[in-house]
């Protein structure tokens, strides 16, 4: 999966498949924008760590607010990129290039601020497990059940209290993996996911599990097919995020989906508003990409603010 992944977002197909919030209106990264600033006027010398930028779209959205509303903290910013896929770094190259303050990074720097991802964790590989059985795939494509081996992922089963369920279940030792590495990152500070996901006690509503692959759009039921030409998924289990986060750390201080998240901010809230007076349109399409982010992906969105104890 982390081959097939990579493989993905280094083609020209990764402009074509994925179809985020921060690509649907610009209100998205104004109101991360703004929950952040409250956040970053703690630091000194704020910096902000996108991981998985996609086009560059939401760091311009942020950047262009700062610039407008918070000159000062414009001015003193720091923003840092970890990306993997040398074709959308390119892209993000040409979205960014009039903000001096971005700066790409290859690992993980030590910082003050807030480390944060939409869409990031998603796409990180996922054990398939049913029973003792882990699901592996054989270069013809073909499904074969085999004993679990790593015995990390027997100790992540009991201690999320999966022991026992009928199901199959998604393990992601990469997700607990760079949870530990954004951890050592932060000097102090904030860290921050949105994703599609579920807790322990939704996991019964996915009895075949979360993975799938999508290719234009459309959702390629055997995501065994077309590996590194199709984006593969899985939702995140963000109760292992939680649990997993206190290992390193990262004590949990905002958990809620993106729809509650979204009605929180003023800024978002005096959008709608604004939108939902006027006529035209352009705007009429905002106000239905605004309800977009609000209605169906609201819930299944979830937005995770951990903060890192010192
Ligand atoms: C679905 S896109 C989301 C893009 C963007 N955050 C957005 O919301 O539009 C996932 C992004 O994460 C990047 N990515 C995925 N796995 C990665 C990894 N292991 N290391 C660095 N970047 C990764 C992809 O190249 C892509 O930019």
């Amino acid at each position: 999966m982390e081959h097939a992944v990579r493989e993905y977002y280094s083609s020209n197909r990764a402009l074509k498949d994925f179809f985020t919030a921060p690509e649907l209106d610009r209100a998205f990264g104004e109101a991360l924008a703004e929950f952040f600033s409250k956040h970053l006027c703690e630091f000194d010398k704020p910096v902000l760590l996108e991981l998985g930028a996609g086009r560059g779209i939401l760091a311009r959205d942020i950047l262009n607010y700062y610039r407008e509303n918070y000159p000062q903290l414009f001015k003193n910013i720091k923003y840092y990129i970890y990306e993997f896929s040398p074709y959308l770094i390119e892209k993000q190259k040409q979205v960014l290039r009039n903000f001096p303050n971005v700066e790409w990074v290859e690992n993980l720097p030590k910082i003050e601020g807030i480390i944060f991802s939409n869409e990031f964790f998603d796409t990180l590989p996922v054990h398939i497990i049913k029973g003792n059985k882990e699901l592996y795939i054989d270069d013809s494509g073909n499904e074969i059940w085999l004993n679990v081996q790593d015995e990390r992922i027997n100790e992540y089963i009991n201690r999320m209290g999966y022991n026992g369920l009928d199901q199959v279940l998604e393990v992601c030792l990469d997700c607990i993996d760079f949870l530990k590495k954004i951890s050592e990152s932060l000097i102090q500070g904030y860290h921050m996911v949105i994703d599609y996901g579920y807790t322990s006690e939704e996991l019964p509503r996915f009895p075949e599990g979360t993975v799938v692959a999508y290719r234009d759009h459309k959702v390629i039921k055997d995501f065994t097919k077309g590996a590194g030409s199709v984006d593969i998924t899985a939702h995140v289990n963000f109760s292992a995020l939680i649990e997993y986060g206190k290992d390193f750390g990262l004590e949990t201080i905002l958990f809620q989906n993106q729809r509650d998240f979204l009605m929180h901010i003023p800024t978002f809230l005096n959008e709608l508003e604004k939108l939902s007076w006027e006529e035209d349109a352009g705007s009429v399409e905002r106000l239905s990409r605004l309800k977009t982010m609000l209605v169906s992906m609201g819930d299944k969105f979830k937005v995770l603010l951990q903060r890192k104890l010192s």
